[in-house]
């Protein structure tokens, strides 16, 4: 855990849109935690989210994967990048690239990730579309530390709503959107607090806080 009498230093990583980057940089600054957003970090050059960062004045970098032989070369590179900034916390907003096991291990319960499920249901791609598949009634996203495998490792966070009988992956997909916009910011903001503890038993704890949400109204949902 950081120590919480300094400011937080966190770097993003996007691969694309960067909504979870936006509002986490502008949640940032309207709650004015104790928190930098060093740098955002792509490995896509035509990434939208970094022109906005750039705008912002906020550093971004590009490390284009497809430079690289290999994953192990890519992850090198990208971890030389990242200290650069010497980050407390590094985000996966959005980062649409599987990290290896030396990478993740690097950056042991400081590496923290979003994915558009309740996990453990559907891990990787296609996330709202098995959730209509399966027609599961309740769905959403999870904030999680990252472990080596894929979209697990202990959860920080979980934000839900009911799936309703005219939703399609679509509109699925916008209003689980809007809870991680939510939830992504609180998440980032407790770290900068220092209100996440990892326990003995691998398991987040969040002191004072409640970390189950449910959204059913998430047109009204008060986002800061
Ligand atoms: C978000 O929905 C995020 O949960 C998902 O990609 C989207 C990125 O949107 N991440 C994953 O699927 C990771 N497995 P954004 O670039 O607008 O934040």
């Amino acid at each position: 855990m950081k120590n919480h009498h300094k400011n937080c230093r966190f770097v993003i990583l996007i691969s694309g849109r960067g909504s979870n980057m936006q509002k986490i940089v502008e949640s940032s600054i309207y709650g004015k935690w104790p928190a930098t957003i060093c740098a955002v970090i792509s490995n896509d050059p035509s990434s939208l989210g970094l022109q906005w960062a750039k705008d912002r004045n906020i550093p971004t970098d590009s490390l284009d994967h497809k430079n690289y032989a290999n994953r192990d070369l890519f992850d090198q590179a990208l971890k030389k990048k990242i200290d650069e900034y010497f980050p407390d916390y590094v985000l996966l907003a959005g980062f649409m690239r599987i990290l290896s096991k030396d990478f993740v291990d690097h950056y042991k319960h400081r590496l923290i990730n979003i994915h558009p499920s309740l996990l453990p249901s559907f891990p990787g791609l296609n996330t709202h579309y098995k959730a209509i598949e399966k027609g599961v009634k309740i769905h959403g996203c999870t904030i999680h530390f990252v472990n080596s495998e894929l979209d697990d490792g202990p959860i920080i966070i979980q934000g839900c709503l009911s799936v309703k009988s005219n939703d399609d992956s679509a509109s699925l997909a916008e209003r689980v959107l809007k809870i991680e916009h939510k939830i992504f910011p609180l998440v980032c903001k407790w770290l900068s607090l220092g209100k996440i503890v990892i326990n003995q038993e691998n398991k987040v704890e969040v002191k004072g806080e409640n970390n189950l949400l449910f959204y059913d109204d998430v047109d009204h949902m008060q986002l800061f």
